[in-house]
């Protein structure tokens, strides 16, 4: 007999061998960048902790779920610290990295400081995620299922998640201040920023969808009302009730931190009605409603599409977001899994 017990075990022994030097080295040995379950060019795949960390996911569930029953407002702002932290040398966590000798964070930067939130909330996965598997799950990742979760938990798609992300050990202030663009922005602002970092104008009209759920301070919209194109006069694409609503929110002076839900009609539903209401010139930002007034033919159409079917924006957004989350990810032996996401080990 050719293949005796011996060799049978022997070879047994190798699988397992590899498999578990492909853990320990995640992203090297599965054979080709998508690893053995086709994840596609991103060297990520969905299965990365089925051995190493099985419970991952439910662990970041538990937490979201928790917090998000506590502030529904939560789920938005998770949702958005994956968005900046992808826009600055990719998904990588560089985002959470706080002062230090070596770091200038990112949370200082014009669009992050006094804005976004969850921090602790991504502290308390990470401990927990520690406990269960200790540094096994990336912070990169853990922004990434928390985004996921978050737009489940507020009613919006699934999506099968590519996972393995490493940490950087490294921040970029700079790149915060150029790369994630301004609520003030033009279309064309908008689609090239979009387009530096590999995504087209689907992505932008779908990803922008994410504004279905938190909301705004007066500072990123008071320009509209008072001052749009610096000659005193407000932007006229805003509908009119709208407008005495939004100034009386956010008076001409003072009020900065007065805030206004992205979505007036359901601020806590991830749902189209975002863009229903940029039909209806009630998109709060200017980078809102700039998709539908924008002159652009695209993006104008998905507008109107997503609006119509609510259905092909999720699968749309779903998609997207994979996209997203595929940015520039450091895999195998490159940055390292952090075993507090505020620190470099
Ligand atoms: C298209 C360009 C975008 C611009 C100009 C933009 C701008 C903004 C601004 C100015 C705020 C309010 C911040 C504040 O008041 O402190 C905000 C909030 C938010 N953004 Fe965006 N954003 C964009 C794209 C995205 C994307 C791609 C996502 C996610 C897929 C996203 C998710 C969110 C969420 C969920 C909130 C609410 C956060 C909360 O309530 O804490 N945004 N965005």
């Amino acid at each position: 007999m050719a293949f005796s017990k011996a060799s049978f075990s022997f070879i047994v022994m190798i699988v397992l061998l590899s498999s578990t030097t492909s853990l320990a080295h995640p992203g090297l040995g599965w054979g080709g960048k998508g690893g053995p379950f086709g994840g596609g060019s991103s060297g990520l795949f969905p299965e990365f902790y089925q051995y190493s960390c099985p419970q991952a996911n439910d662990i970041v569930m538990l937490v979201l779920r928790k917090a998000i029953a506590k502030d529904s407002r939560m789920a938005a702002s998770l949702l958005r610290l994956h968005f900046h932290d992808c826009f600055v040398q990719g998904c990588d966590a560089s985002l959470l990295l706080d002062d230090s000798a070596k770091i200038v964070s990112e949370k200082n930067s014009g669009p992050n400081k006094n804005s976004l939130r969850g921090f602790e909330v991504v502290d308390e996965i990470k401990a927990k995620l520690e406990e269960a598997c200790p540094q096994t799950v990336s912070c990169a990742d853990i922004l990434a299922l928390a985004a996921r979760g978050s737009t489940v938990l507020s009613g919006g798609p699934n999506w099968e998640l590519p996972l393995g992300r490493r940490d950087s050990k490294t921040a970029s202030l700079s790149g915060s201040n150029n790369n994630i663009p301004a609520p003030n922005s033009t279309i064309q602002n908008l689609i090239s920023l979009f387009k530096r970092q590999g995504l087209n104008d689907i992505d932008l009209v779908a990803l922008s969808g994410g504004h279905t759920i938190g909301v705004a301070r007066c500072v990123t919209f008071k320009q509209r009302l008072y001052n749009q194109n610096g000659n005193n006069q407000p932007d006229h694409t805003i509908e009119k009730n709208y407008f005495l609503d939004l100034k009386s929110v956010c008076p001409k002076s003072g009020g900065d931190n007065n805030i206004s839900p992205l979505d007036l009609a359901s601020p806590a539903k991830f749902d189209n009605t975002y863009f229903k209401l940029l039909l209806w010139g009630k998109g709060l930002l200017t980078s809102d409603e700039v998709l539908y007034t924008g002159k652009v033919g695209t993006t104008i159409q998905l507008v109107k599409r997503y609006a119509e079917d609510e259905g092909l924006f999720f699968e749309h957004f779903a998609k997207s977001m994979v996209k997203m989350g595929n940015i520039s990810p450091l895999t195998g032996f490159n940055g390292e899994v952090r075993k507090n996401c505020r620190l470099v080990n």
